[in-house]
């Protein structure tokens, strides 16, 4: 799958985006080891703080399939700025994704990559908590 077709597929996710708070739109589209795509979108409620963002449902769906490998992830919004991963997001990926590359895309086709290391530099993570 190459980053063109990963990033079509982020913006397939972005259209069922729950987000009638913010009006912000994003789509994630992971790709797993087992060659299959996770797509997941932002969803919004009344409350707001039990936002979800779209890279989490994406990574909750494949583990929930049993998935613990991953290739790469595509992040696509609505923003001609690109919505580069939230904090959350970014830890979450690295403890289950690994440093991955991530691929982040504007309505207009630019896209920017980065690993996750690069994002989420100095990780809390499993190893930190062994003494
Ligand atoms: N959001 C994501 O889904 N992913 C990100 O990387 C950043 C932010 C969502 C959360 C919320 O629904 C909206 O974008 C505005 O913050």
């Amino acid at each position: 799958m190459t980053d063109q077709q990963l990033i079509a597929e982020a913006h397939k996710a972005l259209q069922f985006a729950v987000a009638p708070y913010s009006r912000f739109r994003v789509g994630a589209a992971l790709l797993g080891g087992d060659g299959k795509v996770y797509r997941g979108c932002n969803i919004e409620n009344s409350t707001y703080g039990l936002t979800v963002c779209a890279e989490r449902v994406a990574i909750f769906k494949a583990l929930s399939e049993g998935v613990r490998k991953f290739r790469k992830i595509a992040v696509a919004s609505s923003s001609e700025k690109g919505a580069s991963p939230c904090g959350s997001c970014r830890q979450l990926l690295w403890e289950f994704c690994g440093d991955i590359p991530v691929l982040v895309a504007t309505p207009s086709g630019k896209t920017s990559k980065y690993r996750v290391q690069k994002l989420l530099p100095h990780p809390f993570d499993s190893a930190t908590l062994k003494k």
